[in-house]
């Protein structure tokens, strides 16, 4: 083997001349048209980008597998999970929300979790987060959430006011803030936090029976998060420190696991649950579904290239395999059709050839042609039904998961209410029994300090009175005093 490195060459694989100098008329003579190797370089180079992600766009990520700890084939027919001790391939992208690529990873957001399990029944997509709730219950509401978050039109500037202002107008909001305003918006790196479907999704076992259910992904590194004087600190010493992070302890054999533990609801508990278990802006109580260990995600392989298997990665919330399906969680239907979308605009209709997408299993279908189509079946028929031999859905062994519904009338309406729906009965368990004194202190001092960054008196007056004050009276008295408000009646 020599050791000479490989001679430059065009993208069509031809001799190049030179990797520094333009072909010239003379030293001093223009630079000629004809320089076809330039040409293709600086046209190359001005196509480097795809379109971001709409957000989530600072991320980072790694392979690794899924094995299955414990026998769930009573609740789920799912092909990768059918075996204890079977391991799947996969790919997880840990990203944080609001910012651009660049953006420092330790400010205050939440964190992406999404997956992708290579199963051999196709991919299946698992779009979470490293909170159990959300902001909205209702699709309709989410592109404006997320503009909220973002930067204004005039001044290009991201701003808590307009941050505080959608939220103390969208009291469903109150759960995920809590948690945000915790140290756990802080998260020391992604290693340290978990990942949580929020969603509830279906399963189904292999003789039609139904659950609801939900996951948790918690991670065996323990959870750790930074202060909010820490994370502000890190913006300066280190702007890709979650990115960095994960690199390393992967690159140097510590590789970051998480342990999934399922909530499962029997199917027909859901109707008279005492709140709307579908409502992504609340958990299920661990009294009531304890989490049931079911298997363990390794990450121990780095990307070999950022853009190909990052950023041109797409993850879809429709990819279930079969034994998985959505459920009538508003939040999960919305996005069925955004996530393929994006990807085919970002990377084209063909976007699932990638190498970083393609399943590891045989794909037939009757799609063709588009751009940068690579994939084919050679003859195979263009069209079904035909006569010869074309591919055959089987529909009976391969039903959509399903629900029933009674007959209803179409129209835009808020969730039925159940007995304890509530928007604020669950923050204020978070903060009253869950927190310990310290979390309960850094919760108002990181409150407090999100609020006193040009957010206006009278929307300050409004998280007071209308939100904090109704997740717990005692925190609202406290961020109204470290404010300088008035006490908030009682
Ligand atoms: P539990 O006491 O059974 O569960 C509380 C859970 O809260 C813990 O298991 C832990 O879950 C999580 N937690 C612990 N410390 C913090 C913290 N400082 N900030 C945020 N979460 C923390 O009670 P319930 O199940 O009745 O839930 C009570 C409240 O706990 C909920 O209203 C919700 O705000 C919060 N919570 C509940 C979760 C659930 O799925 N039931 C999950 C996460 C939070 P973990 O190991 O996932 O961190
Ligand atoms: C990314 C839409 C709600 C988690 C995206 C993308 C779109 C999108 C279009 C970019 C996908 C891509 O280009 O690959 C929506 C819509 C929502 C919604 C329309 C509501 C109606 C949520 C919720 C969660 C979530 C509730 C978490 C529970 C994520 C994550 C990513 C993402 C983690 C980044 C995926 C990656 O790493 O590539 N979303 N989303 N989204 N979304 Fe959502």
């Amino acid at each position: 083997m020599s050791n000479e490195p490989p001679n430059t060459t065009t993208d069509a694989g031809i001799p190049a001349p030179s990797d520094e100098y333009a072909l010239t008329a003379g030293p001093a003579g223009p630079v000629l048209l004809q320089d076809a190797y330039l040409n293709e370089k600086l046209a190359h180079f001005v196509r480097e980008r795809v379109p971001d992600r709409v957000y989530h766009v600072k991320g980072g990520g790694a392979f690794g597998y899924f094995e299955v700890t414990a026998d769930v084939t009573q609740w789920t027919k799912a092909a990768f999970l059918n075996e204890v001790g079977k391991r799947t391939p996969m790919l997880a992208r840990l990203s944080s929300v609001a910012g651009e690529e660049g953006y420092p990873d330790s400010d205050r957001d939440v964190r992406g979790f999404a997956l992708k399990f290579y199963t051999e029944e196709g991919n299946y997509d698992l779009v979470g987060n490293n909170t159990p709730v959300f902001f909205v219950r209702d699709p309709m509401k989410f592109p404006d959430f997320i503009h909220s978050q973002e930067r204004m039109p005039d001044t290009g500037l991201r701003s808590n006011n307009m941050q505080w202002d959608f939220w103390t107008l969208s009291p469903e909001s109150a759960h995920q803030v809590t948690i945000l305003m915790s140290d756990r918006g802080t998260p020391r790196s992604w290693r340290h936090m978990n990942g949580y479907s929020s969603s509830t999704y279906l399963w189904e076992n292999a003789a039609g029976k139904k659950f609801w259910v939900k996951y948790h992904f918690k991670t065996e590194q323990g959870i750790q998060n930074m202060t909010d004087a820490e994370a502000r600190a890190m913006r300066a010493e280190d702007l890709d420190y979650h990115r960095r992070d994960l690199w390393e302890a992967i690159a140097r054999q510590d590789y970051p696991s998480w342990r999934l533990e399922m909530q499962i609801m029997p199917f027909e508990d859901a109707a008279d649950y005492r709140f709307n278990p579908f409502d992504l802006t609340k958990v299920w109580p661990q009294k009531d579904y304890p989490t049931i260990p079911i298997g363990r995600m390794v990450l121990d392989r780095n990307p070999e290239n950022f853009f190909a298997q990052i950023v041109q990665a797409g993850f879809e919330v429709s990819n279930m395999v079969p034994g998985i399906g959505p459920s009538p969680d508003r939040m999960v239907l919305g996005r069925m059709f955004a996530y393929g979308d994006s990807s085919r605009y970002r990377t084209g209709p063909n976007y699932d050839q990638l190498p970083v997408n393609r399943p590891i299993n045989e794909v037939h279908n009757y799609n063709k042609d588009g751009p940068m189509r690579y994939r084919h079946n050679g003859n195979q028929p263009v069209y079904a039904p035909n006569s010869y031999g074309g591919p055959r859905a089987d529909p009976q062994r391969y039903r959509d998961p399903s629900w029933f519904m009674e007959a209803a009338e179409i129209m835009r309406t808020a969730y039925v209410a159940h007995k304890d729906d509530n928007d604020f009965i669950q923050p204020g368990t978070l903060y009253r029994q869950v927190m310990s004194p310290t979390d309960r202190d850094h919760l108002v001092g990181n409150i407090v300090w999100h609020l006193s960054q040009g957010v206006e008196r009278f929307i300050q007056e409004r998280a007071v009175n209308d939100y904090w004050s109704k997740v717990d009276p005692d925190l609202g008295t406290r961020i109204a005093h470290d404010l300088g408000l008035a006490t908030p009646p009682r």
